[in-house]
């Protein structure tokens, strides 16, 4: 067991972090799903995007603190195998966390209470709901979100292509 990342290989916490996200994305993925191809009155539909914005809060959360840690082990983590890797990992981590920030901007904003896992963390409010609050994620959730999946398809795309490719540098054995 080996807690902390080192050039070679990323570390349990590291690893523990980058596999259980996935899976909690993978979930998200199928709430979006079940909005976008089940009848709203289903007991599908309802099972699955009845969890979407507790989900999405703890995608937040995990990546607040999965950044942290990236950042306590970046001297002596793995190095990149190339810019664009690079690039498209810093992209993963900033979508992972604008997208569901506005998403709770907005949620606090329309003035509805929101009581994720039974917490009261919005009270909600009486009156008009906060415009500048609201606007964001109107504008930009949605497609980020299909953005953040795409990205994800293609970063898992790439990691199964380099272990394939003699030639390449094989990734996938030090986050596995
Ligand atoms: C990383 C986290 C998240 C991802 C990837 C994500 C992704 C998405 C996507 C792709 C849609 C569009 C579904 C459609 O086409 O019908 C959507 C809609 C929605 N999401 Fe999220 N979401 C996240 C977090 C959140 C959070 C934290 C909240 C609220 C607290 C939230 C609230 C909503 C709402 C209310 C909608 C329907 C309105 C709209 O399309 O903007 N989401 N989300
Ligand atoms: C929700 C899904 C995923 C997200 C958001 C994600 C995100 C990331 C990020 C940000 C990194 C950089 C290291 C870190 O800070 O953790 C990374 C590394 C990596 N990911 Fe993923 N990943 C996902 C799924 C997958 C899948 C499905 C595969 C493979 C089939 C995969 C293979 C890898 C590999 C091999 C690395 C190490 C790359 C290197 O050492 O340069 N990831 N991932």
């Amino acid at each position: 067991m080996q807690t902390w990342d080192n050039t070679e290989r990323y570390g349990t916490v590291s690893r523990v972090l980058h596999w259980g996200m996935g899976l909690v994305i993978l979930w998200q993925l199928l709430t979006v799903l079940a909005r976008v191809f089940f009848d709203d009155e289903s007991a599908l539909y309802g099972f699955f995007w009845g969890t979407h914005r507790e989900t999405g809060l703890l995608i937040f959360l995990l990546v607040l603190l999965r950044g942290v840690w990236a950042l306590a082990n970046l001297s002596r983590r793995p190095p990149s195998v190339s810019l664009p890797a690079k690039l498209g990992h810093i992209t993963l981590y900033l979508l992972m966390i604008v997208i569901p920030f506005l998403a709770l901007l907005r949620q606090y904003g329309s003035g509805r209470a929101f009581e994720p896992f039974g917490i009261p963390l919005f009270p909600g409010f009486e009156g008009d709901s906060i415009d500048w609050m609201m606007a964001p994620a109107t504008l930009f959730h949605s497609w980020a979100g299909y953005l953040l999946f795409s990205l994800i398809i293609g970063h898992a795309a790439m990691a199964i292509w380099r272990r394939r490719d003699p030639e390449k540098q094989d990734v996938l054995s030090r986050m596995w």
